[in-house]
């Protein structure tokens, strides 16, 4: 039994279909582009059990403009990805145009997202990711160009931030009128500041304020949705058009078969048991073995996600620890074949937060960042360095 009829039906909700464009998203659902995560054997497990926007771990426009190997992965879907979207991240408008201009002409995406929510403090601290709205001047420049050139394939383009820096300097606001002014699809927003990082609780109220600040497009709200009852619960106190689940779908790809059913006002959702979830984990490594080509790598990857997969069901300590560092398939197999197929779901055990937390810290930021709105020449010459090494955030 992997499928359960709750008893609650306050979930029930009547949200229309999400419009990005000239693109229409039955499910108003988008899967968070996470670096490290979001490759195309977990948007795979993801998209075989619910509907939605599934976007690709974030790709820097520098390293996709010099078409680097690793680039033109991040850029690849499956062949049955009906939206292929990619989220770009970059510091110069030039660049930034050149990566989109690329995507378009040679047909690579369906929808392009601009990242501007890294917290990371080696991109941060030359004004990169979550900094870089503080700088109208930079950022206007930076979405208009890729606006511009997204729409001369009629890609809808969108943008994903954070509240801001810190409490005391937060953008998204402004940002957020600026992005609409410049003819986005729609804005997200992660409820946290930079200085936040992953820790707290996301403020949806933000979101709620986004909302009503830009009523002409849609708004798409991001942080803390570890369920549909979550998802449901963001869309009634925020009022936004679609919701972006990151961290609560690490190690349970299920959640998006939750959150259609929950979006189309059924209580059913998905209660995998040991015998499903162990042919799940097994799934997704040989799905990576195909992203990568190499059995190595796809097995090193698989290891991060093995917490989120077994959280809360029992697995014994010695063979946690086997799982948690799996050399290959055949030895995963046999792992695997050591739990209790007979185990059923475990309740709540296996729900709620996982994946980043951490703990809030000041957000490192180049000399003077915060003096003005408009970036120096000095401060220009340090942003060259803000996307190189890069991974997410
Ligand atoms: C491992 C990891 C990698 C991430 N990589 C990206 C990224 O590449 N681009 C981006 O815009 N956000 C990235 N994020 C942030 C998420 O997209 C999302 O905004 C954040 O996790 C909050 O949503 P959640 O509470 O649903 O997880 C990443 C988050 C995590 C945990």
């Amino acid at each position: 039994m992997t499928v359960t009829d709750l008893p609650s039906s306050d979930t029930k909700l009547d949200l229309p279909p999400l419009k990005l464009g000239n693109i229409t998203v039955d499910t108003p659902v988008v899967l968070a582009p996470m670096a490290g995560i979001t490759n195309t054997a977990f948007r795979r497990l993801c998209r075989e059990h619910g509907g939605g926007v599934f976007v690709s771990e974030m790709v820097t426009s520098r390293a996709l403009v010099e078409r680097t190997p690793e680039s033109m992965r991040l850029i690849s879907h499956d062949p049955d990805e009906q939206i292929r979207s990619v989220q770009l991240y970059g510091v110069d408008p030039e660049t930034v145009g050149k990566a989109v201009r690329m995507l378009v002409e040679e047909d690579h995406a369906d929808h392009i997202d601009l990242n501007f929510g890294c917290p990371v403090a080696k991109v941060t601290r030359r004004g990169g990711g979550a900094a870089l709205p503080w700088k109208l001047d930079l950022f206007t420049d930076i979405v208009q160009t890729a606006v511009r050139e997204a729409s001369v394939g009629g890609l809808p383009l969108t943008i994903k931030m954070r509240k801001g820096i810190d409490e005391d300097h937060l953008t998204f606001l402004e940002a957020g009128r600026i992005a609409r002014d410049a003819g986005v699809a729609a804005v997200a927003l992660h409820g946290r500041t930079a200085n936040q990082f992953y820790s707290g609780k996301a403020d949806w109220d933000s979101i709620a304020r986004l909302r009503e600040a830009l009523p002409d497009i849609p708004v798409l709200g991001n942080g803390d949705i570890w369920s549909a009852e979550d998802a449901i619960a963001m869309v009634r106190q925020t009022g936004v058009d679609g919701v972006v689940v990151g961290r609560g779908c690490q190690g349970r790809p299920w959640l998006f078969g939750d959150l259609m059913a929950a979006f189309e006002g059924s209580d059913t959702r998905h209660r995998p048991g040991m015998a499903e979830l162990a042919a799940a984990v097994y799934r997704h490594a040989e799905l990576l073995v195909d992203t990568f080509d190499d059995e190595n790598k796809a097995l090193r990857d698989i290891r991060k996600h093995m917490a989120w997969y077994f959280k809360g069901y029992v697995v014994g300590g010695d063979l946690r620890a086997k799982l948690a560092a799996v050399p290959t398939l055949e030895v995963l197999r046999g792992l695997l074949d050591q739990l209790d197929m007979s185990e059923g779901y475990p309740g709540t055990d296996a729900e709620g937060p996982r994946g980043r937390a951490g703990s809030p810290k000041r957000t490192a930021l180049p000399a003077g960042w915060l003096d003005n709105r408009t970036v120096s020449n000095t401060q220009e010459a340090e942003l060259a360095g803000a996307e190189l090494d890069v991974s997410g955030g």
